[in-house]
């Protein structure tokens, strides 16, 4: 990636790439002023960099349910028709360990088509529930032909004990969420129970010491068109919480208003005696809120996570991360909001509204009574549990810590979050979330107290997936992301993309840190000692004190008259480039041709040769990226004689307009005035353009012999390969392609220009909305992928997309 080229056809097409791939990201970039800042650094599928771990096998498709083993040795993994167990006891591979096909029969299919449903779509088994049941044995529960099926699995031979019919436990329909726990071999779902998934169910299965299933009462519609994303055990209280969003009919003012919420059961309920017999007497419900002062809430809840609290802390400090999305968003947006058990639980012991049979309405219970919510109610009185049966949606809200969403996207939609807690060199703890996006990015950010920071975003899949799954194993540091194709495994933390301390603190990621004793940077699993990191503020100027090496000049030897093109990669895409050279003080900037993908062109001549510097700001702190020596390669005194004569008059004649450019004055300076970095994309753009424009008349009108070569040697892409093509002796003119260039900066400019315009358009005063794309067109999603695809995948360079 950091090669030379010079002047040939393919390097017009490279820029013609790059170019155009740049124009792409600097939109983007424009487009992104939501309250989280882009991604850092950004990787593409199958990244040399970033490298990840695939499983698939030809057979095995819609990975989705992934469960972590409690040693987090074995990966069981619920797929279309089979189930499988993976050894992940090396970080480094998944390893196929058992397989057990599960299918509906040929007749089964048939049945589930008679009723409407695609065979191949609907009808297949898609696991929906797998859990650990006992020691020995797993629990699964799949959709088999909308006709869902259960069975119990060994999890050491893998041989299958199935059921019957499974009603109750998990959905007809494999699109749809459901969720489920299993406790002391006892197994608690929430889902619909019907074929039209019309009958929401939360409910205990296989309940231990002879006390009856459980389930909601239906004499009342507890739940109106809830979806279910999560549940969680409270060890300390023995309640169960379960987390979806559904219509909130309390406000029957507004049609159709969801409403995302948080329910409770008692584990051990087994219903009233009279009353509320075999049905929850414990069930209540309570409304989640995620909302940003003066704005619209996020008011459908898309996944929840549950973070243990740190050891020796109470259960009540354990922490929920709920992605939610907004049912008034009109185009990719997302938050972030954590709620705190002590807080749920304080919400559910407060008072609760009652709803009136009559006139079927909310009101609030006027008197207070204190079994509402309570576990233990099995021997109540009817009196007691006529109440509990009506009144069982509390009057407050949940708010979550800090008042609001602790993450704002307005270009992201994202859909599953994974946390994890880790304790960085200065013994403080930080929380990176997981965060996946509907188009397949794994989104990596650290919580900060300045605000979160996308870390770094790596591709985990292409095609969109209708369902997603996201397992964390924070001890061995690997996200599993169940795909149509498989699984893939995703470090946490690759910190050895960071070649230097510089880039090792700017990064501020709390799971690496540069080591003073290794020189590189590395996890913090080695241990704290000597361990470099400025996670708060990227102070790199203290921090890599004396452990920035001073890289060498890149030897740039050159011909003269051929266009030399000097690479320069952003280190992350926050960082801003400027060239440095002596050389811009002596001759005319118009020479120069500087890239929006950071790549400084010109002419070889006498007067150009030199020392090129690249520098990268970020966080004001500046740093070379790359020296650059261009010198003139010895003049070859004997040559095979070309078949193109031409070529050689061209290059001699291509001499003369540089020879009177005056001597140089050795004063260094900076090209690009060091103050408005926050410009440099724009103005930038521009004054190439402008630049360009003129070198292009310039040469018309003094080099007139000069012509397009278009005779190709080979159009292999010249980005793979770092060797400088102007040591060939084939001389090509370069005419053609600073025309292409120039073309092209021209589109670039005005695809810009017609951006800002849009941006612009779509900036309204007071609304958060500022995506550049219009909302209905789902461009945004598009464009991420355009960009990961624009890579070239034979790159052997690692590829840092920018
Ligand atoms: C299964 O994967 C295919 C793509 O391979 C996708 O089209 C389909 O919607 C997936 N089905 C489910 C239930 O996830
Ligand atoms: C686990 O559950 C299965 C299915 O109910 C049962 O056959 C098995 O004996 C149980 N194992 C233990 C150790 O309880
Ligand atoms: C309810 O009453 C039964 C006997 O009537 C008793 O065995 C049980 O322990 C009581 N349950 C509670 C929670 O008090």
């Amino acid at each position: 990636m950091f090669g030379v080229s010079a002047a040939n056809s393919p390097v017009m097409m490279m820029l013609f790439r790059d170019v155009f791939g740049s124009c792409v990201v600097l939109l983007l970039l424009l487009s992104s002023t939501g309250s989280l800042p882009p991604p850092r650094t950004s990787f593409c599928l199958n990244s040399a960099a970033r490298r990840l771990v695939h499983f698939s096998l030809p057979d095995v498709h819609n990975t989705t349910t992934l469960l972590l083993s409690d040693d987090e040795s074995t990966l069981y993994v619920g797929a279309r028709n089979a189930i499988l167990s993976l050894d992940v006891g090396q970080s480094e591979a998944m390893r196929l360990k058992k397989k057990v096909q599960w299918s509906p029969s040929e007749v089964e299919i048939q049945d589930c088509q008679y009723k409407g449903k695609n065979p191949t779509v609907d009808c297949p088994n898609f696991v929906q529930v797998l859990q650990q049941l006992n020691s020995t044995h797993l629990y699964a529960c799949g959709s088999y032909a909308y006709n869902p099926h259960d069975a119990y699995i060994d999890a050491e031979s893998f041989s299958m004990v199935h059921r019957d019919g499974a009603k109750g436990r998990c959905p007809f329909n494999p699109f749809e969420r459901n969720t489920a726990v299993t406790i002391d071999g006892e197994l608690f779902t929430a889902t619909t129970v019907d074929f039209r998934g019309g009958k929401p169910q939360i409910s205990r299965y296989f309940s231990k010491d002879s006390r009856p299933d459980v389930s909601l009462d239906s004499s009342l519609n507890l739940l109106q068109e809830p979806k279910f994303v999560g549940s969680s055990l409270d060890p300390a209280d023995k309640k169960l919480y379960f987390f979806f969003s559904e219509v909130g009919k309390e406000f029957n003012f507004v049609d159709e208003l969801r409403i995302a919420r948080v329910a409770q059961v008692c584990k051990d309920d087994i219903g009233g005696q009279r009353t509320l017999q075999r049905k929850w007497t414990s069930f209540a419900k309570a409304p989640l809120l995620c909302q940003s002062p003066k704005q619209l809430p996020f008011n459908i809840l898309q996944d929840m996570f549950t973070l243990q609290p740190p050891e020796g802390s109470s259960t009540s400090e354990t922490l929920f991360y709920g992605v939610f999305t907004s049912q008034w968003s009109t185009g990719p947006e997302s938050a972030v909001c954590v709620f705190k058990l002590q807080d749920i639980k304080t919400v559910f012991t407060g008072s609760y509204r009652t709803f009136d049979m009559n006139n079927h309405q909310w009101s609030p219970l006027t008197e207070t009574h204190s079994y509402l919510g309570k576990c233990g109610l099995d021997n109540s009185s009817d009196f007691e549990l006529t109440e509990v049966k009506k009144s069982f949606l509390t009057s407050s809200s949940v708010k979550p810590v800090d008042d609001g969403p602790i993450v704002v996207s307005s270009e992201q939609q994202y859909k599953r979050v994974a946390v994890m807690r880790t304790q960085a060199a200065d013994g403080k703890q930080y929380t990176v979330l997981f965060l996946l996006t509907e188009s397949g990015f794994l989104h990596k950010v650290g919580l900060f107290n300045r605000g979160p920071r996308v870390i770094e975003e790596i591709q985990v899949f292409t095609q969109p997936q209708p369902v997603q799954s996201i397992v964390l194993s924070a001890s061995k540091g690997v996200v599993y992301v169940g795909t149509s194709e498989g699984v893939t495994a995703v470090p946490v933390a690759s910190c050895s993309i960071y070649p230097s301390c510089t880039q090792c603190v700017l990064a501020r990621d709390p799971l690496c840190g540069w080591s003073r004793t290794r020189k590189l940077c590395t996890g913090l699993d080695g241990g704290h000692e000597n361990m470099v990191q400025s996670l708060e503020d990227g102070n790199v100027e203290e921090e890599c004190r004396g452990e920035t090496k001073a890289g060498g000049d890149t030897e740039i030897p050159v011909s003269l008259n051929k266009v030399v093109r000097l690479q320069c990669e952003k280190p992350s895409t926050l960082a801003t480039l400027t060239w440095t050279s002596d050389r811009f003080t002596s001759l005319p900037e118009d020479l120069f041709i500087r890239s929006a993908d950071g790549s400084l062109s010109f002419l070889a001549t006498s007067s150009t040769l030199g020392t090129y510097r690249c520098e990268a700001e970020e966080g004001g702190y500046k740093e070379t990226v790359k020296s650059y020596n261009v010198r003139q390669i010895a003049p070859p005194r004997s040559r095979t004689p070309k078949p193109k004569n031409d070529e050689q008059s061209v290059h001699e004649s291509k001499d003369e307009p540089f020879e009177e450019i005056p001597t140089l004055q050795t004063v260094t300076t900076v090209m690009q005035p060091s103050g408005d970095k926050e410009d440099f994309d724009t103005t930038d753009k521009e004054d190439t353009f402008t630049t360009t424009l003129k070198h292009e008349t310039d040469f018309s009108k003094e080099n007139p012999r000069i012509e397009t070569d278009d005779s190709l040697t080979s159009r292999t892409d010249t980005r793979s390969s770092p060797d400088l093509s102007n040591d060939t002796p084939k001389e090509k003119s370069y005419y053609g392609e600073l025309v292409g260039v120039s073309i092209l900066l021209a589109i670039c400019i005005l695809i810009m220009m017609l951006g800002l315009l849009q941006i612009g358009r779509q900036r309204k005063p007071g609304l958060k909305l500022d995506r550049l794309f219009s909302p209905d067109d789902d461009s945004k999603t598009n464009k991420s992928m355009e960009i990961c695809s624009l890579s070239s995948p034979e790159d052997g360079a690692p590829e840092l997309k920018v």
